[in-house]
């Protein structure tokens, strides 16, 4: 009884049906609206403006990813050592995340160049290679970024974690202090490029930006554990846009890893974990 009463005494409740179309009426011509205001878009990365990411914009913008080049006959690697993949193994099963780095001696940024530059034979979609690999060594810029992500960690660990989260790193004895980032000799901060752009300013699709850049920096972390240097993956929640503006990096760019690059400190200690073995992670069929 109370219920019709007050669908009868509400106006908005008894004609539902015209309140719903207008509504939707009204969603409809706001997006006509806002798609005829923008008009076609045009971007230069140093004329960039500060705006949401708005992919699908690009359908509008056909035009191919890739430039239309000849094949050539592919030359397979020279690498015909049949022990490769074991010895691979062997050099990769020796990796460990470190959390704590000696600042001296500091490898030389040809080493981490050629790292990189290993890293850059990816594979990417549509070969749109969408990464770029901030280094940093300079103890000023180390101490800025220290500071952006220890004070957004702060807020991690105490408020935005939850706590089954906490719990679970809690063997890794991680907490908001990070002297690894002005300890490290180098800081690499991997970038996704969530789009492109062509030479007249077009923006133009990275198609699976953030897997093609994951593979990239794989590469990296083998490149470095073959070079003798140790790194650390870490992700910190929040920091990415203070961070990408700190290094004045633009806006089609969002960070993927922070990655502090060095040699251990003396007494370094790592987590005794273990790792899956080869049938808990391979199916054959
Ligand atoms: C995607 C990803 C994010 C990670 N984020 C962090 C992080 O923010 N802080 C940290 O101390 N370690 C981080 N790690 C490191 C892991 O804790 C570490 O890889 C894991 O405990 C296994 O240890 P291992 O690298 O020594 O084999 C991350 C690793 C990955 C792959």
């Amino acid at each position: 009884m109370e219920v019709e009463e007050l669908i009868s005494n509400s106006k908005v409740l008894r004609n539902w049906p015209s309140f719903i179309i207008g509504l939707g009426l009204i969603w409809i011509l706001k997006n006509v609206f806002y798609k005829w205001s923008r008009g076609p878009q045009r971007y230069t990365l140093e004329n960039r403006e500060e705006e949401e990411e708005d992919l699908e914009d690009l359908e509008d913008e056909l035009q191919p990813a890739l430039e239309e080049k000849p094949h050539v006959p592919f030359v397979p690697g020279q690498n015909l050592n049949p022990n490769g993949a074991e010895r691979f193994y062997e050099l990769m099963g020796g990796r460990r995340s470190i959390r704590s780095f000696k600042s001296h001696p500091k490898p030389d940024l040809s080493i981490i160049e050629d790292c990189i530059r290993a890293a850059g034979t990816a594979p990417s979609g549509a070969h749109t290679e969408p990464w770029t690999y901030c280094v940093i060594e300079k103890p000023e810029v180390k101490q800025s970024i220290r500071e952006i992500v220890e004070q957004e960690e702060l807020i991690n660990y105490s408020q935005r974690m939850h706590k089954q989260w906490v719990t679970d790193l809690r063997p890794l004895q991680t907490n908001h202090i990070k002297e690894y980032l002005t300890d490290a000799p180098y800081l690499i901060l991997i970038f996704k490029q969530i789009y492109g752009f062509s030479e007249d300013g077009r923006r133009k699709r990275h198609y699976y930006n953030e897997i093609s850049t994951s593979i990239s920096a794989g590469i990296l972390l083998g490149a470095l554990q073959a070079a003798g240097l140790s790194s650390l993956v870490t992700t910190p929640l929040n920091c990415g846009p203070a961070l990408r503006s700190l290094l004045n990096r633009p806006i089609n760019e969002k960070l993927l890893i922070l990655l502090p690059v060095g040699y251990p400190k003396d007494g370094c200690t790592v987590p005794d974990l273990r790792r899956k073995s080869l049938s808990e992670i391979l199916v054959t069929f």
